[in-house]
């Protein structure tokens, strides 16, 4: 691994973001031995003018629970770790005293030698993205006689459209090489998600049934069981497409939908996800469902004449060899009856079924990547005792029991420790959201001009019925009676 000095640098250093999720998976980094408090600063840059000190006691409460005697040791040494430097976003002035902070540490911690690795995390509005890219290109690039890099991280929404989304990547293309930009969208670094591969390509089992010969339908689900709260002035410029579908759901649609990679190259699996959605179809205004639920509009943030959808169900055709004909659904959803988030393979019913009439069910593949993460497979088996009955049942592989004691990490923390290895592999490349903007710009205009509206729904329902009429005539067949219960330990 390289040595030497590496800053972190998370812009944006008393947003809602920073605090909730950089500085907590740079602190659980921190505590399991990742950052080296020999090599490591961390700055916190923004606009409000506070102190290291008032920093550190805003972002305190969010790293650890403090009765935790073990970790509050620790945490008061990360915390010493963090300096504050205040500045607007398109000001020189500020991004040259943010590089003499740094520098001033380089070279504190570089006496002898090493290298200046310095990390720009943006947990920003991507409005300002362009100009602090500017600052940072003209400012604080690394020093090169020391060797060692500079390197991006960015937050969606990565623009609202694919003209915008192209926009912002050309100024930023202009700044900075694709390999020192880190775009990040967080499912891919969940467990779960990160699992795909390994399940698809290093199983017997599942190669010769992955395809539209056994699979019926794919659904990829995102449930919440709360609202907006608090940011319904953001999520009614975006809604729940360009929150959640166009890009988490979407990015592991490709995972579960791409060809396999030559090697496990990061470029080689970008290469086969970019493919993948570029055989993804137009989506048809009969094949989508979008839904808001009541009460959304109360927020004093939100127009009281907002279409923003909260729900949509939407459904992908995938126009190749391998996929042809099956339905992926997209469907996502707040303030709806569970939180989860999983991915359900619906395999096709058995030719001549001698077991049909008494069959509860389809068989299927679910994968649940939160909460409870786990893979089961449903399957109908006989019913134990005398008589000859079938019962659906499943194969159940669930992380809490399975692994005991293994803590799974933070997706954030993952991701950010790819980009202090300069692993690209989970994070979106240019083209492939390019592709990923292609594929829902037409929907989202038309949903914008009112020309497709969102359906009111009960806060803690399913969503719309239309949704599940959807989903019934996509081929999706619900099992009556079954339901998978996790194992608790
Ligand atoms: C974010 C969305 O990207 O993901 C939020 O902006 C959403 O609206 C969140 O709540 C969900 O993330 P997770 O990891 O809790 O599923």
């Amino acid at each position: 691994p390289e040595t030497g000095c590496l800053s972190i640098i998370v812009l944006g250093a008393s947003g809602d973001l920073a605090k909730k999720k950089t500085f907590p998976a740079l602190f659980n980094l921190y505590r399991q031995g990742f950052l080296n408090p020999d090599e490591v600063h961390i700055f916190g840059y923004a606009r409000t003018k506070i102190s290291d000190e008032e920093l550190r006691d805003r972002i305190r409460g969010y790293l650890v629970d403090e009765k935790n005697a073990e970790q509050a040791e620790a945490l008061s040494k990360f915390l010493q770790l963090i300096k504050y430097v205040s500045g607007p976003y398109d000001s020189e002035e500020g991004f040259q005293r943010l590089d003499n902070a740094i520098s001033e540490h380089e070279i504190s911690k570089n006496s002898t030698e090493g290298s200046s690795r310095r990390l720009f995390y943006l947990a920003l509005p991507p409005s300002v993205y362009p100009s602090v890219c500017k600052m940072i290109k003209t400012c604080c690039m690394n020093k090169s006689d020391l060797g060692g890099w500079t390197r991006i991280v960015v937050e969606k929404p990565f623009g609202k459209d694919l003209e915008s989304a192209e926009q912002l990547s050309s100024q930023i293309g202009e700044l900075f090489d694709e390999s020192q930009i880190y775009r990040i969208d967080h499912y891919l670094g969940k467990e779960l998600v990160q699992n795909m591969l390994v399940l698809r390509f290093a199983n017997r089992f599942f190669l010769p049934l992955w395809n539209r010969d056994n699979i019926e339908n794919v659904q990829i689900v995102f449930r919440e069981d709360f609202g907006t709260e608090g940011r319904g002035g953001y999520f009614d410029e975006y809604g729940i497409i360009r929150d959640i579908i166009q890009n988490h759901l979407l990015q592991v649609l490709c995972l579960v939908a791409m060809e396999k990679p030559i090697s496990l190259k990061p470029e080689h699996i970008r290469d086969e996800k970019v493919k993948v959605l570029q055989s993804v179809v137009p989506i048809s205004d009969d094949e989508v469902v979008l839904g808001q639920y009541e009460g959304y509009r109360d927020d004093s943030t939100v127009p009281n004449d907002s279409n923003t959808p909260t729900f949509a169900t939407t459904i992908l055709r995938i126009h190749n060899e391998r996929w042809e004909g099956v339905p992926f659904i997209l469907k996502a959803g707040k303030a709806l009856n569970s939180r989860k988030a999983e991915i359900r393979i619906q395999f096709k019913d058995v030719p001549g079924d001698i077991f049909k009439c008494q069959k509860q069910g389809r068989n299927e593949f679910v994968i649940r990547l939160q909460p409870s993460e786990a893979m089961y497979m449903k399957l109908t088996v006989k019913q134990p005792g005398l008589e000859m009955n079938t019962v659906q049942s499943e194969l159940d592989l669930s992380y809490g029991q399975r692994y005991q004691g293994v803590a799974i990490p933070e997706a954030y923390e993952r991701l950010i420790l790819d980009t202090i290895k300069g692993d690209q592999q989970h994070f979106v490349r240019r083209d492939e959201l390019k592709v990923a903007w292609e594929i829902f710009t037409p929907l989202l205009h038309r949903i914008d001009k009112g020309e497709v509206k969102s359906i009111p729904y009960k806060p803690g329902s399913r969503g719309p019925k239309e949704a599940d009429q959807l989903l019934e005539k996509a081929g999706y067949l619900q099992t009556h009676g079954y339901i998978w219960i996790p194992p608790t330990l």
